[in-house]
């Protein structure tokens, strides 16, 4: 089996018969406690089943999607999402108790744990458009549960879901009664991408909601059971349902408050001669407020913060608390002043007008250690740049691929490259917007001698040495804090 795991391109296919095959004779054997499905193999349900299928050995996990590009990845070397330390975990338990399969129907027939985890983007069309959530993927899913199902299930929320969702779900797999139970269960992720590994390892907690009903109940225990297989009982925080499927969106909404908070803050000290570091670690020694989540920057991204809190928004709107929903619609309002902030310092220190100007962009993942850029504030800030008509460089360990999808068709003026000391050639500018740790670790006397002068750096997250790039010669201006210039 271990021949097959170093395979990949054109053996894709024969590798995936190999798995099958591996599959079959551990099934009959049946040398499984149980079954545990993920529907939806994406940066949530992938690297969940994963850390599972390694703490479980004797769980077998099964993880399905619609798309055979993403499983046929799966099943490949070259795994379709990037995360420190993923892969390993991967080819150590696939084959053995980690199964990536487009069957879904077969999977579900034999599951007795189903944790859903397609995606749940904001709706972008009719009532409610921009700010609920677009449940068809979820109510899809929850039919074909029904219809493949001829055994008893628990059904586990892994997306995030707008409250009361269960209920819904619920009321889809009953309808019909095929004499098969379904128990819903809420069980929120809390990973953040780039440390999702580390997360799903050492939890700060794992949150589950059930109903208060013996079957409830007898649901939450199995799914309980699974987690203790390496997380402390201590960690284990269950609810009811209500209250499992809200916490998550207000994790997220807290969360995303102390970024906008702590951005809008930036905006005073750049104003006043404050340094925003300074603040926020003299506020954060507080231990009532933490240190944690405090670092200003270019606008926070992300496929979850803004989904969420608008998520969080409609259901306020929906129940007539207007005051509140404005409450917190107001932190992502703050967070795209946050970005055009950035984008009008850059106009304005360049003279006021951008156009032929070469700018080189460092980053255009949403945060380092990922290739992820679902709204990504470099999205935005290209945009606008490119508005402005600059030449823009964009240069990205892992995110150029998913930048060039972002960019499609308003891209003529910019170039992709992966080496920030050619992206950097010959540029007026360079504008930092994700803080991989190899660019602080750059020679900015080698690229600033290869730079346009006067030279501009413009740090989006305060993470370059600024005296040193100011002694080099640079004019350095850096989120929240005064500008260091030759002029
Ligand atoms: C998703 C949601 O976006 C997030 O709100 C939730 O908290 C967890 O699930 P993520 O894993 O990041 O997060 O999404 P994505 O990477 O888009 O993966 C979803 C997968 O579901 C895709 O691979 C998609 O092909 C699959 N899918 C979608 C199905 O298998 N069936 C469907 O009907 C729809
Ligand atoms: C988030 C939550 O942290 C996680 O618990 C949840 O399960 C999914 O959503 P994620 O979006 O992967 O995780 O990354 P996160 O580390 O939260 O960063 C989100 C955004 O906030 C990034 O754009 C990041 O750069 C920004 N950020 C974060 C700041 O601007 N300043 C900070 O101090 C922290």
């Amino acid at each position: 089996m271990s021949k097959g795991l170093v395979r990949s391109g054109p053996d894709l296919f024969s590798f995936k018969i190999e798995l099958d095959l591996a599959e079959k004779p551990l099934m009959t054997q049946n040398k499984f406690k149980k079954n545990i499905l993920c529907i939806g193999a994406g940066y949530v349900g992938g690297p969940t089943m994963t850390i599972i299928a390694n703490k479980c050995p004797d769980y077998k996990v099964t993880v399905v999607d619609i798309s055979e590009e993403r499983i046929a990845a799966w099943n490949s070397d070259q795994l379709p999402i990037f995360e420190p330390g993923l892969k390993e975990r991967v080819l150590k338990v696939r084959g053995k108790n980690l199964f990536f399969s487009t069957d879904i129907d077969e999977a579900i027939d034999q599951a007795d744990i189903i944790f859903v985890s397609v995606n749940t983007p904001t709706k972008n069309f009719g009532e409610g458009a921009g700010k609920a959530v677009d449940l068809q993927y979820i109510e899809q899913t929850a039919r074909r549960i029904k219809e493949n199902s001829r055994s008893n299930k628990i059904v586990v929320e892994k997306s995030t879901l707008p409250v009361r969702a269960a209920e819904t779900l619920e009321t889809i797999l009953h309808s019909g009664a095929n004499g098969v139970h379904f128990e819903i269960l809420s069980n929120p992720e809390f990973m953040a991408e780039g440390s999702g590994v580390r997360d799903m390892e050492f939890p700060d907690r794992v949150l589950i909601g059930s109903k208060d009903t013996p079957s409830g109940l007898a649901a939450r225990k199995e799914l309980v059971d699974v987690y203790l297989n390496w997380v402390p009982e201590e960690n284990l925080i269950t609810t009811n349902l209500w209250s499992s499927e809200l916490s998550k969106l207000v994790s997220n909404a807290f969360l995303a408050q102390r970024i906008s908070s702590i951005n809008s803050i930036a905006a005073i000290c750049e104003v006043t001669e404050a340094d925003v570091t300074e603040v926020s670690k003299a506020v954060g020694r507080d231990s009532r407020i933490g240190a944690k989540f405090l670092n200003a920057g270019p606008g926070f991204g992300g496929s979850c913060f803004r989904k969420d809190i608008l998520n969080l928004v409609y259901l306020c709107e929906y129940y007539q608390l207007n005051e509140i929903a404005s409450f917190w619609e107001q932190v992502v309002t703050l967070n795209d002043y946050q970005m055009e902030r950035y984008v009008k310092r850059i106009l304005q220190v360049m003279f006021n007008t951008l156009v032929g100007k070469k700018l080189a962009v460092f980053g255009f993942a949403f945060k380092p250690d990922t290739g992820d850029t679902r709204d990504a504030p470099a999205i935005y800030i290209c945009k606008r740049l490119l508005e402005e008509k600059a030449c823009l460089r964009i240069t990205d360990p892992h995110a150029l691929k998913n930048a060039q999808k972002d960019l499609e068709g308003i891209d003529s003026e910019v170039e992709y490259i992966e080496d920030p000391y050619k992206a950097a050639e010959g540029v007026h500018g360079i504008a930092l917007i994700t803080e991989w740790a190899e660019y602080s670790k750059l020679d900015y006397q080698k690229i600033f001698d290869k730079m346009e002068k006067p030279a501009f750096v413009f740090d989006g997250r305060n993470h370059l040495d600024h005296k040193a790039l100011f002694e080099i010669g640079f004019n350095v201006y850096s989120v929240g804090k005064a500008p260091l210039t030759h002029f």
